[in-house]
């Protein structure tokens, strides 16, 4: 069977991926607390915890609550900073045989530049998630997802700044959705993932009070999938880019599901938290479906929902 996808196909090196599974940024460490679990290298790729320029504390305890359907987040980032990931972590990455990919946020478009800059051309690192879409830090983040001219902005900024590939990452807090994937297309993105967290928030009723430190947070997990599914079916219908989807994914079968909306790969977040075994299972999830299907090549099940004659 084949399952290898190519991420970056009008990139001068391309992102060829072994097979479609990703693990989402901020919900894997650095690659190295799960490589004590399971062979990570059986993975398609990594990417690593949100990096900003300077290292971050986050937001104000607590940053987690569950609830009934999802699990809501408020980290804020909080990251060792890119000179200690190039340092400590990027030489690590090098001798695995699996490719890592770093996330960034910044404050402004300057802040993307710099960290694109200062990742070019360091070993272990295969390429660049730009973060548009945090719901998480106070100035920048999702603010620049929210419109296609700031989105184009931040993306023609990174792409100059690096000869690696990159992806864009987008919210789906906004109506403009389709309109800001195709600026971000157009100013030189790679690929596209699909979605981040959802803004939201829970109330701790005994205390009357939010149950985050930061008031708000990220909803992720089973409740977002039908929103991120249906943001990659309406992307992937409108631009010319490999999608990679991410949104309560937690078996081969929600997988599939991405992939017959038009997604290339996938990406396994919240999932880690109650099975850090969750992408090798959804890897495996999908090859048996494939075996039970007949279909040898993974290829030909992308778009599979778009297409009406099929
Ligand atoms: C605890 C936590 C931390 C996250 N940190 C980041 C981050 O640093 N950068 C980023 O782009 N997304 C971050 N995300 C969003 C995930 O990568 C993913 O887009 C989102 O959780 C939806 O996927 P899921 O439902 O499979 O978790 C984080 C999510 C969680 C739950």
């Amino acid at each position: 069977m084949n399952f290898s996808i190519q991420l970056a196909p009008k990139h001068q090196t391309g992102l060829l991926l072994a097979n479609p599974v990703m693990t989402a940024a901020g919900t894997f460490g650095y690659g190295t607390e799960y490589s004590q679990i399971f062979d990570i290298e059986k993975l398609g790729a990594i990417v690593c915890k949100g990096t900003t320029l300077e290292p971050r504390d986050g937001n104000p305890q607590p940053r987690l609550a569950e609830t009934a359907s999802g699990l809501l987040n408020s980290i804020g980032l909080q990251n060792i900073g890119v000179n200690a990931v190039i340092k400590q972590k990027a030489p690590l990455w090098a001798s695995w045989r699996v490719p890592v990919i770093v996330n960034i946020a910044g404050e402004t478009v300057s802040d993307y530049a710099q960290l694109a800059n200062q990742l070019d051309g360091v070993a272990g690192i295969s390429a660049i998630e730009v973060n548009i879409s945090c719901p998480n830090i106070k100035a920048g983040g999702a603010e620049f997802g929210a419109n296609p001219k700031s989105a184009a902005e931040v993306t023609a900024s990174v792409k100059a700044a690096t000869s690696l590939p990159i992806l864009v990452k987008l919210t789906s807090n906004n109506s403009n959705m389709v309109k800001v994937a195709m600026a971000v297309a157009e100013a030189g993105a790679d690929a596209i993932t699909l979605i981040n967290t959802l803004k939201g928030m829970a109330i701790d009723i005994t205390k009357r009070r939010p149950r985050l430190g930061n008031i708000t947070g990220g909803l992720s997990g089973p409740a977002i999938k039908p929103v991120a599914l249906y943001m990659v079916y309406e992307v992937a219908g409108a631009v010319e880019l490999p999608i990679i989807g991410c949104g309560g994914i937690a078996t081969g079968s929600d997988a599939i599901e991405f992939i017959m909306a038009g997604a290339s790969a996938v990406q396994v977040g919240t999932a880690n938290f109650t099975n850090p075994r969750a992408p090798l299972d959804v890897l495996e999830g999908i090859e048996q479906f494939m075996k039970k299907e007949g279909i040898n090549n993974l290829a030909d099940l992308i778009g599979a929902a778009q297409r009406q004659s099929d």
